[in-house]
């Protein structure tokens, strides 16, 4: 057991006298299909060896008592008075909130969490948070929600508290990771394929940028806003459904005198991006991974000018990795205005590729970023306690 899951362990055994169960929630990252998952694309995620523990027993009363150890920090609230609060009580809180919006009968409990993801980072901490709890209270009392409708519920519980109108990508890799594999999921359907990620001679590196602009939740409602209008006005003129029924750009000429130029970038961007990670699952099965890491590269143009949520620091990350021969595809991941950029980097060549960027970034924004060699892993799951 690593040193995290046993101090997450070792600090409830401090605070509460009862037997917890325990599970680990991992973060994600997500190889292409970036601002997709709520425009009814297609996105590639997969779960990863960095996440939350979380120490969890019922206490037979109404409280539940948190301990974020990240944070150092302690909540306690009656079951019946959970409310939006701020900071990472929103996320556990609005998660215990959903299933009681579902009539779930679920008590009080004692939980310890923490983990290694580190915040703002783009592998998505939040979805792990709520993951990690709902899974933990689902198996508890014995609720029985499937894996899908455990990520749909986390979803409602970010749109909720925190107030962050995400699509579905994140939590759904939370809960149905697999090792070895990404995800292809149809944010529309639902419908999911597992690729096995076959990166023969190489390795998945992020470089978190190590800055999180503090506009970032907005400014993500915003985007999502703005493909909402695009959208509304197409369908004005054209029988589509969604953006994946919008065959190429040119489609999109018949209606855009009706969009402010930048709900017409961002319609552009999203029509784009779901073509591009169709063809990247097609690359992927056929194991060209430099074509593959081409529309990785395309990805991010396409974030940083039309869709605007890239920032100075991601788009110097990933002009670095455009120079560096071993470095076959790069981009922001997530959210964007800040956080890591993904890159797929010859093995070979990973060493001497995070040297030199992390010394030019640093001299360039005087921050020292961190990087990161990630592998896939299994989705939410229950973790034997041993000694
Ligand atoms: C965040 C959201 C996801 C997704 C990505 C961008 O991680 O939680 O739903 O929209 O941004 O692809």
């Amino acid at each position: 057991m690593n040193t995290i899951a046993q101090s997450v362990l070792k600090s409830f055994s401090e605070i509460f006298s009862s037997q917890p169960y325990f599970f680990y929630s991992p973060g994600r990252i997500n190889l292409i299909g970036e601002h997709v998952d709520y425009n009814d694309g297609f996105v590639m995620p997969a779960a990863i060896d960095k996440g939350v523990y979380y120490a969890v027993a019922k206490n037979q009363t109404d409280n539940i008592h948190f301990y974020a150890s990240d944070f150092d920090e302690h909540f306690s609230v009656n079951i019946n008075a959970v409310k939006s609060d701020d900071g990472w009580r929103n996320y556990v809180l609005s998660v215990v909130n959903e299933f009681l919006k579902l009539g779930k009968n679920i008590g009080g409990f004692d939980c310890v969490f923490g983990g290694d993801i580190p915040r703002g980072s783009g592998m998505s901490s939040s979805a792990a948070v709520e993951g990690g709890l709902a899974f933990a209270i689902n198996e508890m009392y014995n609720i029985g929600l499937s894996r899908v409708d455990l990520a749909l519920l986390c979803q409602r519980a970010e749109h909720g508290f925190p107030n962050v109108k995400c699509g579905i990508m994140d939590q759904f890799a939370n809960m149905n990771g697999k090792k070895d594999h990404v995800i292809l999921l149809d944010c529309k359907s639902l419908d999911y394929q597992y690729f096995p990620l076959l990166l023969k001679g190489y390795k998945i590196v992020l470089l978190n940028s190590k800055v999180h602009h503090s506009l970032a939740s907005g400014e993500y409602n915003i985007r999502r806003q703005r493909c909402e209008e695009g959208l509304g006005i197409i369908k004005k003129h054209m029988p589509v459904q969604s953006f994946r029924d919008i065959k190429n750009i040119e489609a999109l000429a018949i209606a855009k005198n009706e969009m402010s130029p930048k709900v017409y970038d961002c319609c552009r961007f999203v029509v784009e991006e779901i073509a591009r990670t169709q063809k990247a699952a097609q690359l992927l099965q056929q194991n060209d991974i430099p074509a593959f890491g081409k529309l990785m590269f395309e990805t991010h143009e396409g974030l940083s000018k039309l869709y605007e949520v890239s920032c100075e620091e991601l788009d110097f990350l990933v002009e670095q990795a455009h120079n560096f021969p071993a470095v076959i595809g790069s981009r922001l991941m997530g959210g964007g205005f800040g956080g890591c950029t993904i890159n797929i980097v010859a093995e070979d060549g990973i060493d001497s590729f995070i040297e030199d960027a992390s010394r030019e970034y640093q001299q360039q924004f005087n921050i020292v970023p961190e990087a990161y060699i990630v592998e896939t892993a299994d989705g939410t799951n229950t973790l034997a306690i041993t000694p």
